[in-house]
């Protein structure tokens, strides 16, 4: 069986603690670092910039991946990918999403693609050669510990499906209310990244949380 990575999301933790969080991670094994970057305008939350991501980078070696819910990406792009080793945008989000992705490429980071629950896998589809990874949304951006949407399983065959039928190797993630229940779902239907944030962020032992998905 493939081997999932787990990218946790830090956007529930205790911020001022979040070095003991991070270390915690670390020790349990993960993968990454999630890091939802929010603008107030793309989704109707704000969460934290470039300043936090640089001084995450700091503290750990762990990749960073870091998903960007902002009106016109490419605005930030450069900045964003000081940082970064995996910058991913969403599709819906007002930039040109082929020269983004070369662009993302040629600054150094591992390129995604993100979409909402409301657009369609197809619509991704020949966008994928540009991409090391895609993330589908299983429930709307925006806040953390939110309801996982089925819908999501059927995008995430047909987008590992398309990637087969081109000959590509590319990381499927699924991002919003992944849990022990939930997870296998995801993994069945073909996603091997899973973003967990209220799951780890709620457990008293976060390591162990991270141990249970890891080893489905
Ligand atoms: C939602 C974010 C998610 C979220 C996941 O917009 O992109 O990464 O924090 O949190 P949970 O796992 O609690 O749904
Ligand atoms: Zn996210």
């Amino acid at each position: 069986m493939a081997m999932v990575k787990v990218s946790p999301s830090v956007l529930t933790a205790d911020f001022l603690t979040l070095s003991d969080s991070i270390k915690k991670l670390e020790d349990a094994g993960v993968d990454m670092l999630h890091l939802d970057v929010m603008d107030g305008i793309f989704v109707p939350n704000i969460s934290f910039g470039n300043p936090v991501i640089k001084s995450i980078k700091a503290h750990t070696s762990l990749p960073l991946d870091v998903h960007l819910m902002i009106d016109r990406p490419h605005r930030y792009i450069e900045e964003f990918a000081k940082y970064a080793d995996l910058l991913g945008f969403h599709y819906e989000a007002g930039s040109d999403n082929a020269e983004l992705l070369k662009k993302i490429r040629e600054l150094g980071c591992k390129s995604c693609i993100t979409i909402k629950p409301a657009t369609a896998a197809e619509e991704i589809f020949s966008l994928l050669p540009l991409c090391d990874m895609v993330l589908v949304m299983s429930v709307e951006p925006g806040f953390g510990g939110q309801k996982f949407m089925p819908q999501a399983l059927d995008k995430i065959a047909a987008i590992k499906a398309e990637c087969e039928r081109q000959g590509l190797k590319i990381d499927i993630e699924v991002d919003g209310g992944i849990n022990a229940e939930t997870a296998p779902l995801a993994i069945n239907a073909g996603a091997n990244v899973l973003v967990a944030g209220n799951f780890l962020f709620s457990a008293d032992d976060m390591g162990a949380k991270v141990k249970e998905i890891k080893s489905l």
